[in-house]
């Protein structure tokens, strides 16, 4: 299939790189297979510990999310991993290749899109493109197909020769997508692919690596958007202060919680007394917040009718139940 297909701009997002016979990174089809292995990684910067004992997995096949919130070692364990750092203590293997002792293999092997995209601005997309498919050894012929085909997976074949400095900042993510993918690596880093981009560029970016998942590949992901890794990951690590608090599928990480569901009760007459309501047997936890109380529990159809009972005189009060999502899942596993 030509590369420079007939997918406008508008025509954005494509389907399924499979679906369109395109091979974008090259992964194969053995899914399940591990691709990284991190083994008690750690980085200090001085007095600060910002990675401590990491450890985890990630398979072929499968987009692994790295959860923390802003300093939490997210892009200082991206950074090791992509061998720019130097880790303090632990290692990691790519495919079998130490990040401590291997260096130019492990490069050779890892697409790193990182947070502050690493484009040209005075040069177009093409000659970005170009420009790190010769740093990884690309022939010309290659690099030429190589450039459109990536071009068109992320949309951007009809700009491609436009100065990056005339994109938009949706435009410039897309862009750094597709040079982390030029040397086609068998592990792709994204550190926080969408942020700062409006919710439309978001899921255009969601898209893309839901391709690239689909095709095969290994995707370490991070993000502090938790509804975003909802949607996306397939196996979640969470990062607190430098530490894994958890690791594994959102059910899995459900079924360390005593709670599965949250009661949300609004409207109540202030200031209400919650007392008789903590009281109930299968309530785990209650939080108050603005005109509104929401109630952890194991399962909520076991306490609507006491509910009913203790709110009975309270016309004004409403109730909506809805299940733990992975913002609360964290903030809970995390003691935030
Ligand atoms: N070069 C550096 N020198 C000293 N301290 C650093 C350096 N880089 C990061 N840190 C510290 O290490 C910790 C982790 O930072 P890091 O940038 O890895 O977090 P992050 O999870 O990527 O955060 P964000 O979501 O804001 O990108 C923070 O306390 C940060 O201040
Ligand atoms: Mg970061």
């Amino acid at each position: 299939m030509n590369a420079r297909s007939s997918l406008a701009e508008r025509d954005f997002p494509p389907n399924s790189a499979s679906e369109r016979g395109l091979t974008l990174v090259g992964a194969s089809r053995d899914q399940g297979k591990i691709t990284l292995r991190v083994q008690a990684l750690s980085k200090r910067y001085g007095a600060t510990e910002a990675v401590v004992g990491v450890s985890f997995d990630v398979r072929q096949g499968e987009v692994f999310g790295l959860l923390g919130l802003n300093g939490a070692g997210k892009t200082t364990l991206i950074s090791m991993l992509a061998t720019e750092r130097r880790p303090s203590d632990g290692d990691a293997l790519l495919l079998g290749h130490s990040i401590r002792k291997e260096q130019r293999a492990v490069r050779q092997m890892i697409g790193v899109a990182p947070q502050e995209s690493a484009l040209y601005p005075k040069l177009t997309a093409a000659e970005n493109l170009r420009f790190f498919g010769r740093i990884y050894g690309l022939r010309r012929m290659e690099l030429e197909d190589r450039v459109e085909q990536l071009l068109d997976f992320v949309g951007l074949q009809g700009r491609g020769n436009d100065p990056v400095a005339t994109y938009s900042g949706g435009m410039k993510r897309r862009l750094n997508l597709a040079v982390a993918l030029v040397h086609r690596p068998k592990l792709i880093l994204l550190d926080e692919p969408t942020a700062g981009v409006d919710p439309q560029s978001r899921e255009q970016i969601l898209n893309l690596v839901r391709c690239l998942r689909d095709e095969g590949n290994a995707i370490l992901y991070t993000t502090h958007y938790m509804e975003e890794a909802e949607g996306l990951c397939d196996r979640l690590c969470f990062l607190n202060q430098g530490r894994v608090v958890a690791v594994g599928t959102f059910e899995a990480l459900l079924r360390k919680l005593a709670f599965s569901e949250v009661i949300e009760l609004r409207g109540l007459s202030a200031p209400a007394d919650l007392a008789p309501i903590r009281a109930l047997a299968g309530v785990c936890c209650v939080e108050r917040g603005d005109g509104l109380v929401r109630l952890f529990v194991r399962r909520a159809a076991d306490l609507l009718a006491p509910l009913q009972r203790i709110m009975g005189r309270d016309k004004f009060a409403r109730l909506q139940i809805t299940r733990i999502s992975l913002e609360d899942l964290f903030l809970h596993l995390t003691g935030r």
